[in-house]
């Protein structure tokens, strides 16, 4: 019988320094496609936030001191739990977030990634031997670099990836030795809970991980409380500019949205092209910073992408994310296809065509595709979040490039070309985090740096970078001028 089955599958407890407790504050998780209350858990109020705080600072030497081997096994530990759960995350997932099951599988996939290569990179932590010699006053000193735990880590998740981008704060912060309060969003709290509970039965020091739905009120704690000394964000671009404002003294870290950009040049793979770019526009119904919404397209193949791309988007698979064959279904509230759908009309109302979808039933909007946009359309400056996709014809490859970063977010682009002297071009003049060739800008390999420039935030995620965050380094200068 597995550890995890004597917990009831509807109600989950907040994760407070160590222990699981009910508050009395009670948090329904409502189901975006059934509309109907799937989960209960528990809000940690302000009592519980400082318990949850003071088990972190305790725990900040006794992580410092865990040693490297100890924390790799802790984080293959929880891979390999992750994967033993593979069938009770999907469904938590397809029921609190909407995410289809096939869809949900490949983030736990990539979750248990996520582990493991945080798991490799605590082994290779960096550190330096640096020879101070370089002046006349360093003569005969030397000195070692080593990077510590920059002390705790707080942390605030969005619904989209409800277990991968938890995943991306918890395991570089054990990698690093650091302690870690987290607050998942208040839409998907569950699989972050269930991860809690998996990791609560690791040898993961008692205080080390707190996961605490929160209200705003409490969870401002995270931004404000001078005790944390960096905040990861991971979320909208106006919260996360604003949270900045208010972090004081601590380092920060924000991966904020974008607009992605995808070109396809004029010797590019059609087929390969259309499949991917239909995968990366309506995938989780666009819910991803690196959703592909605006696509730019050699003039020439045009007519022929646009073809091809509405007859994919006909194959899609559309409605119960609990169904096995579901390719797309709902966006994780009526609100937000209300504002996709009211931004859709906008644009259609001021001249741009609407080539397929642009209708609404609660929270599902149809796979919608738009052309004959303008920059200042809301649907194209803005980060749409939904399944919208912006299409364009360019004729000139610079120009495209200049669109791609005529935005005010800078996340990642990708390029449909065989041309290596395009391929350079592209990856010095576009200025965002990454440049994807022959894929779209949502592909994402979870090791790889991942986040932006300009709105789309600030700093890297994948473990090995995401560490660099979690660490501070600090030199010890060594005189060997005594003479024996
Ligand atoms: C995000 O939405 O920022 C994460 C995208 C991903 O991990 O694929």
């Amino acid at each position: 019988m597995s550890a995890f089955e004597h917990y009831h599958p509807s109600q989950y407890s907040p994760y407070i320094g160590g222990h699981f407790q009910l508050t009395p504050h009670a948090l329904d998780v409502f189901s975006p496609y059934s509309g109907k209350p799937v989960y209960k858990t528990y809000l940690a109020g302000p009592d519980e936030f400082e318990i949850a705080l003071q088990a972190a600072c305790s725990a900040k030497t006794v992580m410092q001191d865990f040693p490297v081997y100890h924390r790799y096994r802790v984080l293959m530990q929880i891979a390999e739990a992750i994967s033993a759960h593979r069938e009770q995350f999907a469904t938590i997932m397809a029921r609190e977030a909407g995410k289809p099951l096939k869809t949900a599988f490949v983030e736990i996939d990539r979750a248990v990634q996520t582990f493991q290569i945080a798991a490799e990179e605590a082994k290779r932590l960096p550190g330096e031997l640096l020879s101070i010699d370089w002046h006349p006053s360093g003569a005969g000193k030397d000195a070692i670099v080593k990077y510590f735990p920059i002390g705790i880590v707080a942390a605030i998740t969005p619904f989209n990836f409800p277990l991968n981008l938890v995943a991306h704060k918890i395991a570089p912060a054990i990698a690093a030795g650091c302690p870690i309060v987290l607050k998942p969003a208040s839409k998907t709290p569950i699989s972050a809970l269930l991860l809690a509970k998996i990791i609560d039965q690791t040898d993961l020091p008692t205080g080390a991980l707190s996961v605490l739905p929160m209200d705003r009120q409490t969870g401002n704690q995270l931004v404000t409380d001078e005790r944390f000394d960096l905040l990861s964000f991971t979320g909208s671009s106006e919260v996360g500019w604003e949270m900045k404002q208010r972090a004081g003294k601590k380092r920060v870290v924000l991966e904020l949205g974008g607009n992605a950009a995808l070109v396809v040049d004029q010797d590019a793979d059609l087929q390969t092209a259309v499949a991917k770019a239909v995968k990366g526009g309506f995938g989780y119904a666009g819910q991803s910073c690196i959703h592909t919404q605006r696509i730019y397209v050699e003039a020439s193949r045009f007519d022929d992408f646009v073809a091809l791309f509405r007859d994919r988007i006909n194959d899609l698979v559309i409605g119960d994310p609990e169904s096995a064959e579901t390719d797309m279904s709902v966006m994780i509230n009526e609100q937000h296809a209300t504002r996709i759908e009211a931004w859709v009309n906008e644009a259609v109302a001021a001249g741009a065509t609407l080539i397929a979808g642009g209708n609404r039933d609660c929270a599902l909007y149809a796979p919608t595709v738009l052309t004959n946009t303008d920059k200042q359309m809301k649907i194209c400056a803005q980060e749409a979040f939904a399944p919208v996709v912006v299409i364009e014809p360019f004729s000139d490859f610079k120009q495209a490039i200049a669109a791609v970063n005529d935005s005010e977010f800078g996340l990642q682009a990708g390029i449909f070309t065989f041309d290596s002297r395009k391929i350079y071009y592209a990856f010095h003049h576009l200025r965002v985090g990454g440049v994807i060739i022959n894929e779209t800008p949502t592909f994402r390999a979870d090791h790889m740096p991942y986040g932006g420039i300009k709105d789309s935030g600030l700093g890297r995620e994948g473990p090995r970078y995401a560490l660099l965050d979690m660490l501070e380094p600090k030199v010890l200068v060594m005189d060997h001028n005594q003479t024996l």
